[in-house]
């Protein structure tokens, strides 16, 4: 096997994906599937339905009453918390590992992850649109390759950097350049082995390059590239390749926000950050 194959190879080392977020998530990208017909589907896992319980009668949502199921959850709740709060359990585990080719300490990576989630949706409303149920997934795992590229990175680092400080290479080219793959792609690929949306799978695969993608998806592919690019600026869970990054003009130019949005949508992530912590330690 050559670097590329065993790298892609090494995908088989992430724990399987569970059925129950599989099946949501199909129906999630099927818009003839109702909100209803979702929580169908969950109610029958009962880890995820006892957790998502858990954290609705939790005193962050400070329901007036005992929620005793999913469907009361969804009423009161909305479908795009209720789905949220299940993706952020199943994907807590595997998002905060310490990825230490990318300097990114136990717990980073996700911090990054979950704020570039959050920040899809406070965009999207910023800019008047309801937010797509998918943005939030594909706000999540988008750096999903860069919890299995890190040890290559590790060994090639000073290559990598290299080809970054003295060629002004972005990080993701350079990872290409040496590796032979980069953590955008290898996202994409685990992304399609968990047999993801199509959308997703894109928006993964293109949140660097989004001037690649062809069209296809652009709305999600662009959020969710404008939104790394807001979520590197924090500063939470950067690494060492968050300052090599671009973001690409004409998606600045489309969306168009002002400084004075970039910053009402970083106190809002602000917030939104706090929630989503208290959920997990409920949950
Ligand atoms: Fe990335
Ligand atoms: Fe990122």
């Amino acid at each position: 096997m050559n670097r590329i194959e065993v790298i892609v190879h090494s995908i088989d080392q992430l724990p399987p994906l569970p059925a129950i977020i599989h099946q949501a998530l199909q129906r999630i990208n099927d818009p003839k599937a109702s909100a209803q017909d979702v929580v169908e589907i969950i109610q029958y896992d009962q880890g995820i339905t006892s957790q998502v319980l858990k954290v609705c009668n939790s005193a962050y949502f400070n329901l007036r009453r005992q929620v005793h199921s999913l469907r009361e959850a969804l009423v009161l709740l909305g479908f795009n918390t209720l789905m949220q709060i299940m993706l952020n359990k199943s994907f807590h585990g595997v998002l905060s590992r310490s990825c230490q080719g990318y300097d990114l300490d136990t717990g980073a990576l996700w911090k990054h992850s979950v704020s570039c989630a959050i920040l899809t949706e406070i965009i999207a409303r910023r800019l008047q649109q309801e937010p797509d149920s998918r943005l939030f997934t594909a706000g999540l795992l988008h750096d999903m390759g860069k919890v299995v590229l890190s040890a290559n990175v590790r060994e090639t680092f000073a290559a990598i950097k290299n080809l970054v400080r003295e060629q002004g290479y972005s990080f993701v080219a350079a990872e290409r350049e040496v590796l032979g793959i980069d953590h955008a792609e290898l996202g994409a690929l685990i992304a399609e082995k968990w047999k993801f949306p199509p959308a997703i799978i894109a928006a993964v695969r293109y949140h660097h390059t989004p001037w690649l993608s062809g069209g296809d998806y652009s709305e999600l592919v662009g959020l969710t590239h404008l939104a790394n690019c807001m979520a590197l600026l924090t500063g939470i869970g950067g690494g060492s390749d968050g300052l090599y990054y671009a973001g690409d003009p004409e998606i600045m130019e489309q969306y168009r926000l002002r400084e004075k949005d970039v910053e009402k949508c970083l106190v809002q992530l602000n917030d939104r950050l706090q929630a989503v912590e208290a959920w997990l330690e409920v949950a």
